[in-house]
């Protein structure tokens, strides 16, 4: 059985930092285990310029564990009114890395998302002239689709006619969920790769019904039955280069997801790369690990590898129920409470203790 493995140090092309408090008590785990990371911008207000991303790169700096070498890597939140000119100066100067797209209403914080894709048609062709990346969170939001089946959907609807229509644009298809995406990433054109969460990986929509409705396994795109998560499983692990490392770590504070009207997302932070590990071990494909987790991510950016390595050591460690906010909230962790097979032994930020 193997016992330790290493790879090159991987990144995470998925993250909410949040800001604030929460901000400053969940990036010490990303930084422990990742160089880098692509920042989402669904803060309140988002972030919408790339003056905002400028000054919340700087909140994210002065929040880093001391002796951290850990990346930031920006992002714009698309509106009907994001400007081209905006957005290529950003990336050309190297202060933002994409942009995402939220379809309005789509998720946290996503009631500024475009109401229209024809409307961002300029912004789409001036990212496609200058290469800047498009995120996209692939659901429709019409009413009356089915929430199992938006991704589908959105695929069929949206994400295949944008990328026909603008060839030449670099897409990343966010925390892909189902077998449909998985099969339209795989033989799309050039350019079009999808990140996948370790929990989309680990269960299915079961889970958020289990003796009772549990919170802590809602996020979105929600988990789907059992054949979709098959399918990512064997996305993940087949070493196609089209496929890699988004942990799409989300935290809310317990009260906010454990209410009637509870948000959606999971902290999988503090185990993303534990639980990544015990799913390429379980399907065999342990070979595989680096290029999912360190390689495929900067060949679709356009990016450098990172130097040095990272060991995970199989060492069972049990994880913490929660990580403690100021004024006595907490945020739930993913498989807190339980003990996970996996454990990074020598991560070199100064935030090594917390993975
Ligand atoms: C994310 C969040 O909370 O910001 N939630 C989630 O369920 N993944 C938003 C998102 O990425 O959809
Ligand atoms: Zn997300």
């Amino acid at each position: 059985m193997t016992e330790t493995i290493t790879i090159r140090r991987p990144d995470d092309w998925h993250v909410h930092l949040r800001d604030g408090a929460m901000l400053k008590a969940v990036l010490p785990f990303t930084a422990a285990q990742f160089s880098r990371a692509i920042i989402m911008p669904n803060l309140v207000p988002p972030v919408t310029t790339t003056a905002m991303a400028d000054a919340y790169r700087e909140r994210i700096m002065a929040a880093l564990p001391a002796g951290s070498r850990f990346q930031p890597l920006m992002t714009l939140y698309m509106t009907d009114d994001t400007d081209p000119a905006d957005v290529v100066s950003g990336y050309e100067s190297g202060r933002i890395v994409a942009v995402k797209l939220y379809p309005q209403h789509a998720t946290t914080n996503s009631h500024f998302g475009v109401t229209d894709i024809e409307k961002i048609h300029p912004v789409l062709a001036a990212m496609e002239k200058a290469g800047v990346p498009l995120l996209i969170h692939g659901e429709v939001t019409r009413p009356e689709v089915d929430i199992f089946d938006r991704e589908a959907v959105f695929i069929e609807t949206v994400l295949d006619p944008l990328v026909r229509r603008f060839p030449g644009l670099k897409v990343t298809l966010e925390h892909v969920t189902t077998k449909e995406g998985v099969e339209y990433v795989t033989g799309a054109r050039e350019r079009v790769a999808a990140t996948i969460t370790p929990h989309h990986l680990i269960f299915n929509r079961n889970a958020i019904f289990q003796g009772g409705i549990r919170p802590h396994y809602y996020c979105l795109p929600i988990a789907k039955r059992e054949e979709h998560r098959l399918a990512l499983r064997k996305a993940a692990t087949s070493g196609n280069p089209r496929f890699f490392l988004g942990t799409d770590t989300a935290p809310h504070a317990r009260a906010a997801k454990e209410a009637a009207c509870g948000c959606a997302g999971l902290f999988v932070a503090p185990v993303a790369l534990a639980c990544y590990a015990q799913v390429f071990e379980e399907e065999g494909a342990l070979d595989k690990f680096e290029a999912f987790a360190s390689l495929n991510g900067p060949r679709h950016y356009g990016l450098p590898v990172n130097e040095g390595t990272i060991t995970l050591v199989r060492r069972p460690r049990a994880v913490a129920e929660d990580v403690s906010l100021p004024a006595g909230e907490a945020v739930h962790v993913f498989r807190g409470g339980e003990t996970v097979s996996w454990t990074v032994a020598d991560a070199d930020s100064a935030a090594a203790a917390v993975a």
